[in-house]
């Protein structure tokens, strides 16, 4: 799992392990842990004290670190700022598209040697996808099913005139962690899931005082036990088999690299 730091304390018989990348080392040392019998490894993705912005994060040294400890699903809950005017603060949405709005980040292993191009049609795992919609469900928080995250580059939130932009594309979600970290994964093979957590309606939505760091620190404290249920109910219930493509992106291929 990669998320923010509200998620230390809910797995159990938690070690600290400290690893290195070729990348450098992740945002912080991983907590692997027990939740439902299953081994699950966390990493703080803007790390414990924060102190990552989202263009600085170590994207490809969180990704590799969590693929060398072993894990081959990742969850990623985030904040998100909506798009569309019905889905308020405190909505969960699943989304199944994403677009790059990034700039200057890496965002890929395969830098040198044999070019690699993986699919990248649809970004996200579409068991996790489903697992996730339906432990949100049974938790009962109706969930959005589907829609597309811009991904910003930051840290500043947008202007209004580009939100308004991002929402005439047809575009739902905007926020600012989503990419390279989904292309990340599918680099490796991982599947990957994203669980956005609205903390706020984007500047081009409602007229007012647009979005503020505070709202949306506010909106996701008074979330963050729901949403830890949720993930906690998706850990408990995700298939162990992996059925869906994620595993085989790279079969016939010869990445420069040998994946840990
Ligand atoms: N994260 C949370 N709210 C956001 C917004 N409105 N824009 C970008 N990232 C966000």
């Amino acid at each position: 799992m990669i998320g923010g730091s509200g998620f230390y304390s809910f797995l159990d018989d938690v070690k600290e392990v400290r690893v290195d990348t070729p990348f450098g080392p992740p945002s912080d040392p991983i907590a692997v842990g027990e939740l439902h019998g299953r081994r699950v490894a966390f990493v703080p993705r803007h790390g414990r004290d924060h102190r990552f912005p989202p263009h600085r994060i170590p994207y490809r040294a969180n990704l590799w670190a969590l693929r060398s400890l072993g894990v081959r699903q990742v969850l990623a809950p985030s904040a998100v700022g909506s798009l569309v005017a019905e889905h308020g603060p405190g909505t969960l949405t699943v989304p199944d598209q994403l677009v790059d709005r990034t700039s200057g980040r890496p965002q890929t292993f395969y830098e040198e040697g044999a070019a690699i191009h993986v699919p990248f049609s649809d970004p996200y795992c579409p068991v996790g996808r489903r697992t996730a919609l339906t432990a949100a469900q049974a938790q009962d928080w109706e969930p959005v099913d589907g829609g597309t995250l811009v991904v910003i580059e930051g840290p500043r939130f947008s202007t209004r005139a580009e939100s308004r932009w991002f929402a005439d594309q047809g575009w739902t979600l905007v926020g600012m962690t989503g990419h390279p970290e989904a292309v990340l994964a599918r680099e490796l093979a991982l599947c990957y899931t994203p669980l956005c957590l609205v903390t706020d309606l984007d500047a081009g939505i409602e007229e007012g005082e647009g979005v503020t760091m505070q709202e949306v620190l506010a909106v996701f404290a008074g979330n963050v036990d729901r949403l830890r249920g949720v993930v906690a109910e998706v850990i408990r219930t995700l298939p162990a088999d992996r059925s869906c493509p994620c595993p085989t992106v790279l079969d016939g291929l010869e990445p420069p690299l040998t994946l840990p």
